[in-house]
């Protein structure tokens, strides 16, 4: 028998793969004390499968759920049924699972109903509003609410949880393994951009936006509003990666495909995004990592949502709220190309999510769990 502590990591979408590659890499690298044992659920499947193949894991297990625009109670039995074969094969000491997903709702349960301690990545986070963002305020404070461990990012989310009656001895602040990620990925990959088109002499802007509450109106608002800002300002781009969500892709294509300035594109393998978000004016986005990514990077980030559970960035003043009125992103966007002093306030370089360290953080705890 050995004597090492059997880790089984398990996540499904490309945002928790990324948050989860530099912490499978560290587990790796302490294999005299710790086994890693890696499942994806596959509730992403290409856009998973980029960052398996940049940050080189091969899955111990894969269990292909994605379904065509998937519905959310088949994903939740799937992976809850799934991952109980896993957990009973493999017999983990713990299951790690990241943030809010419903890979990582199903599979903290699914260990929960097998006796299984959880280790929480990214714990913590909250809008306190159930329906915002949807499903993952619940997700996450179900995860928080079931797992042992939990491993908060910021002072803020040790605070939400302390407030959740969480016992002050399970927490442990780590920061957040977006930033090993962003970090090590800016360090280590030279990729070029020249495929995508985009002119050397005009601003770029960044536009993500795939939320489920986004959909239907709010996206359709969004596309619209970047359409008045590429008539009005001759001297900027857009670009915008669009997510594979059919109920993303629909709206988007409609409106926006095959305008001048505006560059409807694949999604982006992680390397090339983090360029892109390096060669970026501004960043317009509904994204939960790009809010996290892009303050580090120095760029001005305008949320296309009414709450964040990502409030740090914010009061530093780098992360701006502006919801999906289209009146509301055209004024902000037009006063940041307009008025240098108030680019130059949200443009400062600011790290309030990590310092690149937070999977050594959790490797340290995880090799005292026996
Ligand atoms: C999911 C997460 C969301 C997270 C987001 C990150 C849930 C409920 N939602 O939302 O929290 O912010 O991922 O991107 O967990 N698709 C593909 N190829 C892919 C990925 C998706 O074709 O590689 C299409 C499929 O038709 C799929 C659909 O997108 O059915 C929706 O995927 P799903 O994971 O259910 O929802 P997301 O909107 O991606
Ligand atoms: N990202 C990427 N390619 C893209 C768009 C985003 O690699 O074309 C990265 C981005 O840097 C961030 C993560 O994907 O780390 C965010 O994923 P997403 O927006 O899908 O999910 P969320 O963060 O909202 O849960």
């Amino acid at each position: 028998m050995s004597n090492k502590i059997k880790v089984l990591t398990i996540f499904g979408t490309r945002p928790e793969a990324i948050k989860m590659a530099p912490l499978v890499k560290e587990i790796e690298k302490n294999s005299d004390s710790l086994e890693s044992i890696v499942c994806v659920t596959a509730q992403h499947r290409q856009i998973l499968d980029q960052v398996l193949e940049l940050f080189n894991i091969k899955p111990d297990f894969d269990l292909d759920i994605m379904k065509d625009n998937q519905n959310l109670w088949s994903l939740t039995s799937d992976v809850l049924l799934k991952t109980k074969e896993v957990i009973e094969k493999v017999k983990p000491d713990i299951v790690l699972v990241h943030g809010d997903t419903t890979t990582s709702m199903a599979a903290a349960l699914s260990a929960f109903y097998a006796k299984v301690p959880v280790g929480h990545v990214e714990a913590g986070l909250r809008t306190f509003d159930k329906y915002y963002p949807f499903p993952e305020e619940i997700n996450r404070v179900f995860v928080d609410s079931v797992c042992t461990y939990h491993f908060a990012p910021t002072d803020k989310s040790c605070e939400n949880l302390k407030k959740s009656q969480i016992p002050d001895k399970h927490i442990y602040k780590t920061g957040n393994t977006v930033i090993d990620a962003l970090l090590y990925t800016v360090e280590t990959s030279n990729v070029s951009l020249n495929d995508l088109g985009l002119k050397d002499d005009l601003k770029t802007i960044l536009l993500t936006s795939h939320r489920r509450e986004n959909f239907g109106e709010p996206i359709r608002n969004i596309c619209k509003a970047v359409l008045e800002l590429v008539e009005k300002n001759k001297d900027i781009q857009v670009v915008y990666p669009v997510h594979p969500n059919p109920n993303v892709q629909k709206p988007v294509y409609e409106l926006l495909d095959k305008v001048d300035r505006i560059h409807l594109i694949k999604p982006l393998e992680y390397a090339q995004f983090c360029a892109l978000m390096k060669k970026s004016h501004i960043i317009l986005t509904d994204s939960g990592g790009v809010q996290e990514e892009a303050p580090s990077l120095g760029k001005p980030v305008l949320v296309l949502r009414d709450t964040t559970e990502r409030p740090e960035a914010v009061e530093y003043g780098t992360v701006k709220l502006v919801g999906t009125d289209k009146n509301k992103i055209v004024a902000t966007v037009q006063l940041l190309l307009d008025e240098k002093t108030e680019y130059k306030r949200m443009a400062e370089a600011v790290n309030p999510y990590g310092d690149g360290l937070a999977s050594k953080r959790i490797v340290e705890v995880l090799k005292k769990i026996k």
